[in-house]
């Protein structure tokens, strides 16, 4: 693999790629990292301000679905590697804009694919085709039981539906052309960076602003939740080390039920404020559900434990109070990106709940 000089990773400007934007350029100095972000409201190079000016990155602002350009821009640069994580990827916005995840996450994928397929032609030798995914393309779960890399797909929402279809894409083009790619599932992610519509930073925010905490249905479902840099480590390692053509599932054997993990974000986030303990439980309001609610996500990650020696390097609780932590010292970050379109975004989706 010290081959691979060119990487292009996608939606390097989002929550996950920062992270493994940065982790990627900080470790490979002798590689060249190309970051191609639409910025959506989700992208923000703010998340890179560390890494901005290294000698080893790039950014290009494009949109995957415009497969002109992205095959201009594998012609031009000749990528030996793609990490792909850019998408649309709030289950919420993809019931109530489900076109929008066809188009970046099917048609995008397939773009990338295409591009990657002609430019590399028939000598795959060294190059590698990495599509981020996630668990919840195989469905829900009940009580028992957990998902691994062989569980049928089975997806609910329009988002894990598109995310269902890319990955059989990419599966395809192994089988069909020999593309080399590798593909993960992964759990629900939580730290740095990450954009106040999902769980966990949306509460934070809220805690914060002594806002109301709005928990869907009675709060039971349940979530395997991992820390995003374990996931970078994990994307770093599959990148390099993961088998062809094979499907790695990542998680952090970390379940919780929503109302659980909000209560617990509560009291820790009570004695950092200097609150009484018990006062931001008081802003809970269960609301609505949300349609078609999966009930229980959890991962079996013992394929990418036994093959390639990954464990994650923190516990739930350090995890947690790291990414508090984060959010405490840096409200401009927050402040910025729940300006503007976000409070639309907040009093259409909440208002109606
Ligand atoms: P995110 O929404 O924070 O970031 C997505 C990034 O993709 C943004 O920077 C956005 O600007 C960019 N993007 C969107 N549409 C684009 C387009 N048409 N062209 C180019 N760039 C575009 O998402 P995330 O949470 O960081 O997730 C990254 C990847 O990991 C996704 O593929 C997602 O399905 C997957 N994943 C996420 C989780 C999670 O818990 N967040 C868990 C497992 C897998
Ligand atoms: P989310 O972070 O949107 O991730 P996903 O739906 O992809 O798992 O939601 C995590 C869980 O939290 C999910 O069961 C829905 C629930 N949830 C709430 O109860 N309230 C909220 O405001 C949000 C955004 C999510």
């Amino acid at each position: 693999m010290s081959s691979i000089k060119k990487i292009l990773i996608t939606g390097g400007a989002g929550f996950i790629g920062s992270h493994v934007v940065r982790r990627i350029v900080n470790r490979y100095p002798d590689y060249m990292i190309f970051n191609l972000d639409k910025l959506t409201y989700a992208g923000n190079l703010e998340n890179l301000k560390d890494i901005e000016s290294a000698s080893n990155y790039q950014f290009v602002k494009m949109d995957i679905t415009d497969s002109d350009a992205i095959n201009n821009l594998f012609e031009t640069h000749q990528f030996d590697g793609v990490i792909h994580l850019a998408a649309e990827s709030h289950v919420d916005r993809s019931i109530s804009h489900p076109m929008e995840f066809v188009m970046t996450n099917v048609i995008g994928t397939v773009n990338l694919l295409n591009a990657a397929k002609n430019i590399w032609k028939d000598n795959f030798n060294g190059k590698v085709f990495y599509h981020v995914s996630t668990d919840e393309v195989y469905g829900e779960l009940s009580d028992e039981g957990k998902f691994t890399e062989t569980t049928p797909y089975s997806p609910n929402s329009p988002y894990s539906a598109s995310k269902a279809s890319s990955d059989h894409f990419v599966r395809a083009y192994h089988h069909t052309y020999g593309l080399p790619i590798k593909l993960s599932n992964c759990s629900n992610n939580y730290g740095s960076h990450h954009f106040p519509e999902k769980l966990i930073p949306l509460m934070i925010n809220n805690i914060m602003n002594s806002k109301p905490l709005p928990v869907y249905g009675k709060g039971e479902n349940v979530r395997d939740w991992l820390f995003v840099e374990d996931h970078a480590s994990a994307i770093d390692l599959i990148f390099h080390e993961g088998k062809l053509g094979e499907t790695f599932n990542i998680g952090g054997n970390n379940e919780w039920k929503n109302i659980d993990l909000v209560r617990l974000l509560c009291k820790m986030m009570d004695s950092k404020l200097g609150k009484a303990i018990g006062e931001s439980e008081k802003l809970i309001t269960y609301v609505g559900d949300r349609a078609g609610h999966d009930f229980r996500y959890a991962i079996d990650s013992s394929k990418l434990m036994q093959q390639l020696g990954w464990m994650p390097s923190v516990t739930f609780e350090q995890g947690l109070e790291r990414t508090v932590d984060w959010y405490l010292a840096n409200p401009e970050w927050l402040e910025h990106v729940t300006s503007g379109a976000y409070k639309e975004y907040y009093q259409n989706m909440y208002s109606k709940r």
